[in-house]
């Protein structure tokens, strides 16, 4: 399919710039439409105006509700020609009304191998003190057909990272960031290939043709 991709993202955007790369280089046959996020300071609007990529900063307040919010960026992804959207790092519910209208075209990247250390509360740093309280020997990162609840849909890419002996969340952090890195845009090419076939909570990655 042909990935004409929004990208949601309430931070530093450093996936963000990932996918773009990957576009430019050749990996990910794709074209991000529109950048847009909840704060305004997010450094990924910066990213997307040095790329001359529409960059749509909505914020929630002028909103009376979650779903009227969602309702607005479903206005913008419109207004774009978006067919896919892309959370990198986007720290908000997404409304059923919004899962149902991009089902199974809406992915999330999160950095741990759900289902463990995912759902409410595990989010950036959180996330890798967790995986180092508990012992873990190995965390990763997954790439996630985005459903109703939170970090829970389909699985469609996951990457193991080794936990070392030193590691503090910041080390481990960055050591996962950079398979983020990799691994995101592994995932949307999967998607522009036509490889991923949902199953309930099973994806299955077709062969290359
Ligand atoms: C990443 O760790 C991603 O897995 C999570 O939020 C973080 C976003 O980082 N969902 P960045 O803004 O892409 O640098």
């Amino acid at each position: 399919m042909d990935l004409r991709i929004g990208v949601l993202a309430s931070g530093r955007g450093s996936n963000f710039a990932a996918l773009i790369r990957a576009i430019q280089e050749g990996r990910l046959r794709a074209e991000i439409r529109v950048l847009v996020s909840n704060r305004k300071g997010a450094g990924a609007l910066d990213i997307a105006r040095e790329h001359g990529i529409p960059a749509v900063f909505l914020s929630p307040k002028g909103y009376a509700s979650p779903e009227e919010y969602d309702r607005a960026i479903m206005e913008v992804l419109e207004t774009y020609g978006v067919n896919f959207v892309a959370l990198a790092g986007y720290m908000r519910y997404i409304t059923p009304g919004f899962v149902q209208k991009f089902r199974h075209r809406m992915v999330n990247i999160h950095p741990a191998l759900l289902p463990s250390f995912g759902g409410k509360g595990m989010y950036g740093i959180h996330v890798h003190e967790a995986v180092l309280e508990r012992g873990c020997k190995v965390t990763g990162v997954t790439v996630h057909i985005v459903d109703e609840q939170y970090d829970h849909g389909p699985i469609v890419l996951q990457r193991c990272v080794p936990v070392m002996e030193e590691d503090t969340p910041e080390t481990l952090a960055a050591r996962v960031l950079e398979q983020e890195h990799q691994v995101y845009a592994e995932a949307l090419q999967l998607f522009a290939e036509d490889r991923v076939r949902v199953e309930g909570l099973r994806v299955r990655i077709l062969p290359k043709k």
